[in-house]
């Protein structure tokens, strides 16, 4: 069964940037509820640039829906996941000073540190996914590492889409697959995420073997244009009536 996790970090950068009190997180999940949404996933950052504690804690209060923490493997993360016990921990490598998160983790270093992190994780009762570049080597070492899935970065892939560089473009789509393919046989859950959108997912849609896909930016942009008339009529209608 594929599903849809949708990431609501940049319903909170709305708010962030004003530091006020909307767009409100909760009546974000009640509509991807509503909607069908099969998860939602947020990524609380290091800088806290949009997703604070305090909407980790009210969307594991409210959330019937599996809640996913993206976060990096650090001291101060994995405390706050043993507390706030997400259904799933993605952990994801982490610049400060990064727009959005640029790749998988690198398996090739701090290896020990990492395993304490998904033991201590998984001895909490989360379960665990490595976001990872479409590299067999990687996937390998995952599966020894003993997370239950792995989310696949679809970054390159879709920078590729939207600079039209097709020849990378079909490139990475066969890396993805393939990955997948391995993932999947080695007994791993594969998910993916990062960067797709309503033009590009197709051909990652129909790689079978893909359980979740977590989406956010695009979801959260286009639903400013298939909501802003709506938007503007009703401010219209409270200024001019
Ligand atoms: N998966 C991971 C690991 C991410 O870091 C992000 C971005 O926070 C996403 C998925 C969602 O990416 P996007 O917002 O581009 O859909």
């Amino acid at each position: 069964m594929r599903s849809l996790s949708v990431n609501l970090d940049h319903i909170a950068t709305l708010r962030e940037v004003r530091k006020t009190f909307y767009p409100s997180i909760t009546t974000a999940y009640s509509i991807c509820e509503l909607a069908g949404a099969d998860g939602i996933t947020v990524h609380l950052r290091g800088d806290r640039r949009h997703i604070q504690n305090q909407d980790v804690k009210i969307l594991r209060t409210i959330s019937l829906l599996p809640l996913t923490l993206e976060m990096a493997p650090t001291q101060e993360m994995l405390n706050i996941a043993k507390e706030i016990k997400p259904d799933k921990v993605t952990l994801v490598p982490e610049r400060p000073i990064e727009l959005t998160t640029e790749g998988g983790l690198d398996l090739t270093q701090n290896v020990d540190h990492l395993k304490k992190v998904i033991d201590t994780l998984k001895e909490s009762k989360i379960r665990v996914c490595l976001f990872l570049e479409p590299d067999l080597k990687a996937i390998e070492k995952a599966k020894t590492l003993e997370v239950d899935a792995v989310e696949i970065h679809t970054g390159k892939y879709s920078l590729y889409f939207n600079e039209k560089k097709w020849d990378l473009f079909e490139e990475e789509l066969i890396k993805i697959q393939e990955s997948v393919v391995l993932g999947k046989s080695l007994g791993l859950v594969m998910n993916v995420g990062h960067g797709l959108h309503y033009q590009n997912i197709k051909p990652i849609a129909n790689i079978s073997d893909i359980h979740e896909f977590s989406i956010g930016h695009s979801i959260v942009s286009y639903a400013v244009f298939v909501g802003l008339e709506k938007a503007i009529r009703e401010m219209l209608n409270l200024i001019k009536t």
